[in-house]
């Protein structure tokens, strides 16, 4: 396709600056609003705004976004589950065809009003794997507040949302200079004072009760199906990263769209009967990401067009690889058994969220130290002081499935928790606060070494899945039985995959046939065969025995433990009896301890390169060229989809998604133990294990 985008905003800026100048009357400089900022790290929401709001609807634009979505979503198994979801999940209706739909016959003021309609729409899914971005605007800025909120219980085990006790020490290290800024937005009294918010009591926001605020973020948040998940998102909370120990600030002090100015407040500053207003605005940061601008042209070339990672590769069209188009090349022979064995595929089942990506780092004071045997990057093992517990405990904390080396990170694990088990631990803590998920056979491997080989973890530890069979996903694996993968590249060659009964499915089958049709809410839908294990053997050996008592294992988050860790989570909790508990949540709302546990997660290039791959050996029809095809974004877009979805423990026969994942504890957080790792894990030993 050919592109001019470039030129045609150029021109509609060069009309802007025509007709200012002509006026005499606004310097062509503050005609073009991201001109205004170029070069600024910090901006206020309302100059980012206005910079965005700044390019007008294109229609080629606006219908490729709508045609790649409605068409990729084909491969979103969860469309028609997600018209309505069923208890505790009700809250969940989102027909998403019919809002693009709207979408697409409504008129916006801006392609930024636009995105915002989009985004929404996808965000109602309510489903951290199926989500649309454009980094033109989303993340480009980060929108702050310098004061980070909790939720404390205090002595009298009453809930009230404060300032983060380390709310300053965070923001002055984090912000620097910057913090200059809302020092002197401070009213008189409190102006250079802003060390006393830590730990203040916030008795409304906005003129209205706290919970009122948390709630309306909750509704519109997106990414995790539980109400509860959502309102604990709202605040402050820790994690583990490959560099190191994260914070992160919360959905109230820190927002990927520069969308609010301000937030009005009345305090309660601590230990005083004092009550403070006051009215601080937020700040958007830069992104360091970012492509550098100078002018609304440049802004748009540099930072929101399509790059060479939006879409999909035909990975045959190699230089090496000769295509004669039109005649179907020789197929080599491939042996099932050998390709399976050389090319083990480590699929992922992870969220996409870029309010995790900010990288703040853990105060030291706040940080476990002298991490033991076998810590490496995303998993860090510590032993409890023996003072704390009657028996000693094991901690491993688990801040995501995924990790540069799926290698290391298994060995990790085996190494860590071997390690425990020599240090004494005849308990484990596993915490898993904002895990996001990562390797399937990770989740697997993890549920396998804890657990032992029992029924519930050989020949498979994790859930059978089902992926979608949209037409276009039939026609592709039709291709790839036919012998157009014969490097068993693709995520839809049977080469891949295994039968219910855990034995491989043959290279030449087309699995896809017959479709399994299922009404949902109504629609009809095709879905896959059940699909079996997918890991084992693993390829390092499990231990015989279980290294621990399953019922010895307490799992703790803030209830944001999601995709890959739902797997694990789910599995160590309803098939051998693990304990679970949330951290922080609010009393009266019920807690689940993970969500978005999908099966298996894909991006839209995964999709596109399936599409564009699968064409090798046949002339006609070829699948980038079929009508059921998206074609490529030309913005700088992403978008996932839950590509499978594993079956339910409880009822085998619908998906796990939407079952039930009471946490067993709601554990209440107080001023002293709130965002410390170590101190949380020895409350949670001393009143639970
Ligand atoms: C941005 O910075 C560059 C080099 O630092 C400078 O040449 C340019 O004029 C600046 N642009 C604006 C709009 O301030
Ligand atoms: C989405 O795709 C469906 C099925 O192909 C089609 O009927 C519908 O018109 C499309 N909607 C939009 C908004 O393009
Ligand atoms: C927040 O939502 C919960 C759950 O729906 C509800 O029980 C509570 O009353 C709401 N709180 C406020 C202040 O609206
Ligand atoms: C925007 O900036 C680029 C490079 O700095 C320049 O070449 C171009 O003429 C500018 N466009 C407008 C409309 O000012
Ligand atoms: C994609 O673009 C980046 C940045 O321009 C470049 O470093 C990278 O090599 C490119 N990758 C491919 C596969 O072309
Ligand atoms: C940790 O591992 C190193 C190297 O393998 C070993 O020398 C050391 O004794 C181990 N420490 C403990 C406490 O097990
Ligand atoms: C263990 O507890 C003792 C006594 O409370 C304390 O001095 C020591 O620092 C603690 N050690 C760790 C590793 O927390």
């Amino acid at each position: 396709m050919k592109w001019h985008l470039g030129s045609f905003l150029c021109l509609g800026y060069l009309g802007v600056a025509w007709a200012s100048s002509t006026s005499n009357v606004v310097d062509s400089s503050y005609a073009d609003p991201c001109a205004a900022i170029a070069n600024e790290t910090w901006v206020s929401p309302q100059e980012a705004r206005k910079c965005f709001g700044s390019f007008p609807v294109d229609p080629d634009i606006k219908a490729n976004i709508i045609e790649v979505l409605n068409k990729s979503l084909a491969f979103h198994a969860s469309v028609n589950y997600q018209r309505q979801a069923p208890p505790p999940f009700e809250d969940i209706h989102e027909d998403v065809h019919g809002d693009l739909a709207r979408i697409s016959s409504q008129d916006y003021s801006s392609d930024f009003d636009l995105h915002l309609e989009t985004v929404h729409a996808l965000k109602r899914l309510v489903d951290g794997h199926c989500f649309y971005m454009n980094l033109c605007y989303d993340s480009l800025y980060t929108t702050y507040l310098p004061i980070p909120l909790a939720l404390l219980t205090d002595e009298l085990g009453v809930q009230h949302v404060h300032v983060a006790p380390e709310a300053f020490k965070i923001s002055s290290t984090e912000f620097g200079e910057e913090l200059k800024f809302w020092q002197d937005a401070l009213p008189e009294e409190l102006r250079g004072k802003l060390e006393l918010l830590s730990g203040a009591e916030v008795l409304s926001i906005d003129g209205e009760t706290p919970f009122a605020t948390v709630n309306a973020s909750a509704v519109q948040t997106g990414r995790m199906q539980a109400f509860g998940t959502r309102q604990n998102m709202f605040f402050s909370s820790y994690g583990r990263t490959e560099a190191g120990w994260v914070y992160h600030f919360g959905d109230f002090a820190a927002q990927s769209l520069p969308l609010k100015d301000s937030v009005a407040l009345t305090l309660r500053i601590q230990s005083g009967s004092d009550i403070a207003f006051a009215n601080l605005p937020y700040r958007s940061r830069l992104s360091s990401s970012v492509e550098p601008w100078t002018n609304a042209s440049t802004f748009w070339a540099n930072n929101c067009l399509a790059t060479n990672s939006t879409n999909g590769v035909n990975l045959y069209a190699k230089p090496n690889v000769v295509v004669d188009s039109g005649e179907r090349p020789q197929q080599p022979f491939i042996d099932p058994a050998l390709v399976r064995a050389r090319l083990r595929k480590h699929h992922k089942n992870e969220l996409f969220d870029a309010s995790m990506a900010q990288n703040i780092e853990l105060p030291a004071e706040m940080t476990p130290s002298s991490p033991l045997n076998g810590s490496s990057g995303v998993a860090q093992f510590y032993m409890l002081n023996a003072s704390v517990t009657d028996a000693p405990t094991g901690v491993l904390m688990l801040g995501s499935f995924s990790a540069s080396s799926f290698n290391e990170l298994q060995s990790s694990l085996l190494d860590g928790l071997k390690n425990l088990k020599t240090e004494g631990a005849e308990q484990l803590i596993v915490d898993v606060t904002n895990n996001g998920g990562g390797y399937i056979c990770i989740a697997h491997w993890l549920h396998r070494i804890i657990a032992g080989p029992r029924g519930t973890t050989v020949p498979q530890a994790g859930l059978q899945t089902q992926t979608r069979a949209s037409p276009l996903a039939q026609l592709i694996v039709k291709h790839i039985a036919g012998g157009a993968d014969p490097e068993n590249l693709l995520l839809y060659n049977p080469l891949n995959w295994e039968y219910a009964n855990n034995t491989p499915i043959p290279g030449e089958e087309d699995w896809l046939q017959p479709p399994v049709r299922k009404t949902v809410n109504g629609v009809e839908d095709m879905f896959s065969q059940r699909l079996g294990d997918e890991c084992q053997p693993f390829e390092m050996d499990p231990p015989a025995e279980p290294l621990f008592d399953s019922n010895k294992v307490v799992i703790i988050s803030n209830g944001r433990c999601a995709s890959s860790c739902s797997l694990f989570s789910i599995s160590m909790a309803k098939r051998e009896g693990a304990t679970t508990v949330v951290v922080g949540g609010k009393d009266d709302v019920p807690q689940q301890y993970c969500g978005v546990v999908g099966g298996q997660s894909i991006r839209f290039p995964n999709i596109d390169t399936e599409i564009k791959a699968s064409e090798l050996a046949f002339s006609a029809p070829l699948c980038r060229d079929h009508t059921l095809a998206p074609p490529d974004f030309i913005t700088n877009s992403l978008h996932g989809v839950t590509w499978r979805l594993g079956f339910g423990i409880d009822d085998p026969l619908e998906p796990e998604e939407w079952q039930d994942h009471p946490a067993d504890v709601n554990f209440p957080l107080t001023a002293d133990i709130v965002n410390k790792p170590v101190a949380i894990w020895e409350r949670v030993a001393k009143t639970l294990l």
